[in-house]
């Protein structure tokens, strides 16, 4: 396991390009499963969670051929269609092979995923979905086992208590592209990643319309076809690139993004302060903002995204008064907050909101990640605090960014990645090191709180 030491306090200058999108990637590979013959996909980031789905497919009876942002799947042999707990529970979008599998072989056996870090995160729209296609679906031993000689086209609602789901959409929209007639998914997401994998669809010869609007029409046809397509841009990661240079004060310019994919997030950057210059497919964060409080929900597309709701977060810890952020799609995901505490911001949180009070600025910390945008937002608030922060089990932020600490690094961070162990906080950590900002040692009676800070929370406890 590895972990980060991040050199706090430098401003961030240059250009940076944003990778494929992960979460566009995920189910349109799965998707390769319903597809007769090769499918080539450009634009594919080099992540772990790539790697995992990969594997999958591969077990699965695809063969998967990777080189320099292409990945070729063909998934010809249908020899095998359980797709296995050990490498479903590693990530959840596993179980978007669900719905292709099933349609393409009238059978998928799918370990259930279950919850994880940022909340529960259950699958019931993605059975109510294909149940309404005519599958049958039982629970077994943990395993979705789901039958069908042929699906049919219907109605079918899928929106839950907190809106439309993404994946459950995927699965939904890919099945019914096999089905017999026209299907209507009504309060389908509307996500650029859900676009992107029905473009995909339609490009191996899907009929589909609608796509982007919470009404999809599916008119199912007999076959897929393979072909070639190129994802869309990481609109998360543009995101979280744009806020490193807002939180730094720097001057970063970010490429391979569609501004049109990121209206909320330019919008409230532009209420924070930020100064931005929006290009066809650039983004650039303008030198020395002032950073300003502001209000932020997170809501399915075209609102906030829930996936930047972190990074806003540590943004925020350092403007210039009380900010709001609420998270409606996942009304726990908050685990970042605790950390951003302990490097000094000051957060309270209420439920599926936290009121942060802006600090002038945070102190270098050891920190733990707990989930990947979590992660995300560690680094971002370690970037911009004074001194050095250590940042453990970043192998969440591996799942879904290709290479940050390179792309920071080269816009001026300093940032290293070492082995996790013993003896590996920084001098500036240890506790003997720490002192008053008087200069005074730490006082013995002191010692047993700022060995907590420095060894970071228990293990058991963000393990969560
Ligand atoms: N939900 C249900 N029932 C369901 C499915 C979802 O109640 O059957 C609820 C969830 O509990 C949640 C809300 O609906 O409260 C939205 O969940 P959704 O299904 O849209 O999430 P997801 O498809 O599992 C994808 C992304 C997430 C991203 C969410 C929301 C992928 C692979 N994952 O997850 O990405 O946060 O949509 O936009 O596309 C990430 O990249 O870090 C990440 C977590």
């Amino acid at each position: 396991m590895d972990l980060f030491v991040v050199d706090g306090g430098r401003r961030l200058a240059g250009t940076v390009r944003a990778s494929g999108s992960k979460n566009a990637t995920l189910p349109i590979m799965a998707a390769a499963l319903a597809v007769d013959g090769e499918v080539t996909l450009r634009n594919v980031p080099d992540l772990v969670d790539v790697r995992t789905l990969a594997n999958l497919l591969q077990t699965l009876g695809a063969a998967v051929d990777r080189s320099e942002g292409r990945l070729t799947i063909d998934a010809n042999d249908q020899s095998n269609s359980v797709a296995d707990y050990e490498l479903v529970r590693k990530m959840r979008a596993s179980f978007c092979v669900l719905g292709p599998m099933l349609a393409k072989r009238g059978f998928a056996c799918v370990s259930m995923p279950g919850g994880c870090n940022i909340g529960a995160r259950p699958v019931d729209l993605h059975l109510k979905g294909l149940r309404a296609l005519g599958a049958e679906i039982t629970v077994e031993r943990g395993y979705v086992i789901a039958k069908a000689d042929r699906l049919r086209g219907t109605r079918v609602y899928l929106g839950g208590p907190l809106g439309s789901t993404v994946t459950g959409t995927c699965n939904v929209m890919t099945a019914a592209s096999l089905a017999q007639g026209t299907t209507f998914i009504e309060a389908a997401a509307c996500e650029p990643e859900v676009v992107d994998l029905g473009r995909f669809l339609i490009a191996a010869g899907a009929q589909i319309r609608g796509l982007g609007t919470p009404l999809i029409e599916i008119e199912g046809v007999e076959i897929l076809s393979g072909t070639d397509y190129e994802v869309i841009p990481d609109r998360i990661e543009a995101a979280t690139l744009m806020i490193a240079g807002a939180i730094t004060g720097g001057a970063v310019r970010v490429e391979n993004v569609d501004p049109t994919q990121l209206g909320a997030v330019l919008d409230k950057l532009a209420e924070a302060g930020v100064s931005l210059t929006i290009e066809a497919n650039a983004i650039t964060v303008g030198a020395g903002t002032k950073l300003m409080p502001i209000e932020c929900t997170a809501l399915p597309h075209p609102g906030i995204p829930t996936d930047v709701q972190a990074q806003f977060m540590a943004m925020l810890s350092i403007a210039d008064g009380m900010s709001v952020v609420t998270d409606r799609v996942f009304p726990d995901r908050f685990m970042h907050a605790s950390e951003l505490i302990r490097m000094g911001a000051e957060i309270r949180r209420e439920g599926a909101t936290a009121v942060i009070s802006g600090v002038p600025q945070l102190s270098g910390a050891a920190v733990m990640a707990s989930d990947l945008r979590a992660s995300a937002a560690l680094v971002l608030a370690a970037l911009a605090a004074r001194g050095e922060s250590v940042i453990r089990r970043i192998y969440h932020l591996d799942r879904g960014y290709e290479r940050l600490e390179e792309k920071l690094n080269s816009l001026g961070a300093a940032i290293r990645r070492l082995p996790d162990g013993p003896g590996q906080l920084p001098e500036s950590l240890q506790v003997d090191s720490l002192r008053r900002d008087d200069g005074h040692a730490v006082q013995p009676s002191d010692r047993r709180t700022q060995k907590s800070i420095a060894n970071g929370p228990a293990e058991g406890k963000s393990a969560g």
